[in-house]
């Protein structure tokens, strides 16, 4: 029997490819390299193209004649290996092969191949299990407690929620690790300055509530008075060694932290466990011990710390501070050694802003100097990303100059998003020279029957999903400007664009009468079967999903997943216009394609995060 997953075409196109070329590259003794495959999305006669000839054409390439196997051009190899090709061969996926004008190999599958594809899609849903599963720790969001969630915060929680989800579809062990700064310098200047202004606050109930303004009083403090930075330094050392007073007010302060961002975790659709700094300050001087044993340990002006010769160019590792103290690399080494030695991860992955590249660089080299990691059987990452600016490209601040408050943002999206919403109703928002067809009246038709309450919700779902599309679009290293206008915008690669075709989607369905169990009848009884030119297009983007995660998460760029969400909306939206998708003959079968790609765009919104609407 069929297993019941999906299927990596791209594999199943490359491995097919490789026999082809190495069937014809027989009478030379020459074996090809492995395959490599790229995605082309426009052409109704090629589904893959391969650069992979060139390689072995220059490999054997004769200095003198510049030829191989008496060939003139890459060209004439490659059509050496179309002509040897046999597609009649009943195992074979492939259909075509051709070449194009800069020697690529072109790569046509059968269209039996990708029917069968798509109704197991239908059939069986979409499971895409890995067969080398692995225990992942994804360390994301990690903000510090008593200072407010900013939108520093807001891309490592949304990167790393959606590389979570992504891992976790392909069925991946994932520890979704919220590795708080909980310990620290900063609970030395609180503790110090509450002790100074409220001396009884343990006792006698304070609101502590806006625990941020405490913290910026205490900061100044620390800034500029030296005796009392003093205290503050002396109330750290206190607190790590565990003395009971600072311990209570260390807890009370995590707790009115922890209640603030819970509340940004939900709207975000978010979940994490705390294993902040503070879990590992025990786990530190066995790590000093290790690192001394294997003499990597280095006194320098006081400190002890850890050199690498290849980053000789940055500061060292600080493993004990000039104080006696432990600090953020300590932690980090303890972390990373708990990680692959105590967790026996198998990939960990570090989301926070470029700016930390060179700390992690350092950490992952000292993992791997002292053989808690072991690449390539281990893999350590640092996800950075770059930083959110405002609209004038420059430091993203609030008017009165201030850091945004990742609520803030939060709240703004939503209230755009209902006017966004209030637009299309009134039916300002039409898109220019779009004709208005009855799906679309329809749709339209449906938000007016929200109640008031359906109506915020959706706000919510939609501005939450315009944060979050618009920021996993970006190359993720990159800086980018943070514009609502530009992130619900009605078209383009936007979650509004994106969330009204699938509305669409929905209605078609709706709208052809078919309840879920005619659906399956037909699925079982017909099948899916391609009759429109524009139907193999989508049916054959479709079947490229699996690859599409495979490379994400290879290279962890998500904007592969949200830039395939819209290629792929909008080739459905060419369907529509092109042959009038809902309301041809071949209607039935039809209706089997527009649900296969409703349920891969509904799996799509699932793994960036966003919850659809299927009404709006
Ligand atoms: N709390 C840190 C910050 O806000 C990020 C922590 C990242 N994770 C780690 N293991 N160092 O910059």
């Amino acid at each position: 029997m069929e297993p019941k997953v999906l299927k990596s075409m791209m594999r199943i196109a490359s491995q097919h490819t490789l026999k082809i070329v190495n069937n014809a590259l027989k009478p030379y003794n020459v074996q090809s390299p492995p395959i490599k495959i790229q995605s082309v999305t426009n052409l109704v006669d090629v589904d893959y193209n391969t650069p992979t000839l060139l390689q072995v054409f220059n490999q054997n390439k004769d200095k003198k004649t510049k030829q191989a196997f008496g060939l003139a051009d890459i060209k004439a190899l490659c059509n050496k290996v179309i002509e040897s090709f046999n597609p009649d061969d009943k195992d074979q996926a492939i259909e075509k092969l051709g070449v194009t004008d800069q020697g690529f190999l072109t790569i046509k599958l059968k269209q039996q191949v990708i029917e069968d594809e798509i109704n197991n899609i239908l059939k069986n849903g979409l499971n895409y299990p890995t067969e080398k599963k692995q225990k992942i720790a994804v360390d994301f969001s990690s903000p510090n407690i008593a200072k407010e969630m900013h939108v520093g915060h807001l891309r490592p929680t949304i990167i790393g929620e959606s590389i979570c989800r992504i891992f976790e579809f392909q069925n991946h062990e994932v520890l979704r690790i919220n590795h708080l700064g909980d310990w620290g310098t900063q609970f030395g200047m609180l503790i110090a300055y509450m002790k100074m202004k409220y001396p009884n606050y343990l006792n006698e109930p304070t609101d502590l509530s806006d625990l941020t303004i405490f913290y910026k009083e205490s900061k100044k403090l620390f800034d500029e008075n030296p005796e009392f930075k003093k205290t503050a330094q002396l109330t750290v050392v206190d607190l790590q060694s565990g003395n009971p007073e600072c311990r209570k007010a260390w807890e009370i302060f995590c707790e009115i932290s922890r209640r603030e961002y819970t509340k940004i975790y939900k709207r975000l659709d978010t979940t994490l466990e705390e294993f902040g700094e503070s879990f590992y300050n025990d786990k530190i001087p066995a790590v000093i011990q290790d690192l001394k044993d294997a003499g990597l340990l280095v006194e320098s002006d006081g400190a002890q710390c850890v050199f690498i010769e290849k980053f000789k160019n940055q500061p060292p590792l600080f493993i004990v501070k000039k104080d006696g103290g432990y600090g953020y690399d300590s932690t980090d080494m303890a972390c990373i050694k708990y990680r692959l030695k105590t967790l026996n991860c198998n990939r960990l992955v570090y989301i926070t802003d470029v700016g930390q590249q060179p700390h992690f660089d350092y950490i992952i080299a000292t993992a791997e100097k002292i053989g808690w990691h072991v690449p390539p059987t281990t893999r350590a990452e640092h996800m950075c990303f770059g930083i959110v600016q405002g609209e004038d490209g420059k430091r993203f601040r609030t008017r009165s100059s201030e850091t945004v408050k990742l609520k803030d943002l939060l709240d703004e999206a939503r209230d755009r998003a209902l006017e966004k919403i209030k637009e299309r109703i009134s039916g300002s928002s039409k898109e220019e020279g779009a004709e208005e067809d009855e799906e679309e009246k329809e749709n339209k038709g449906n938000i007016t029957k929200l109640s008031e309450e359906e109506y915020l919700d959706a706000a919510e779902k939609m501005g939450m999903a315009a944060i979050k599309y618009y920021d996993l679009r970006q190359n993720r290293i990159s800086n980018y400007n943070f514009s609502y206008d530009k992130m619900l915008d009605t078209k383009g690669n936007t979650a509004v664009y994106l969330l009204y075709s699938y509305a669409r989607l929905c209605s078609i369905i709706r709208k052809s009468g078919l309840q879920a169990e005619e659906l399956q009848k037909i699925i079982q009884t017909q099948g899916f079967k391609i009759s429109h030119p524009q139907e193999r297009i989508i049916a054959s983007l479709l079947i490229k999903f699996p690859d599409v995660l495979d490379q994400v998460t290879e290279d962890l760029a998500i904007n592969r997943l949200t830039d395939y969400m819209y290629d792929l909306a909008c080739k459905v939206a060419e369907g529509y216009r092109k042959y009038h998708i809902n309301n041809s003959e071949d209607k039935l079968t039809r209706i089997l394609l527009i649900e296969a790609t409703r349920q891969i765009l509904e799996k799509c919104f699932y793994l960036v995060g966003i919850k659809p609407l299927e009404k709006i």
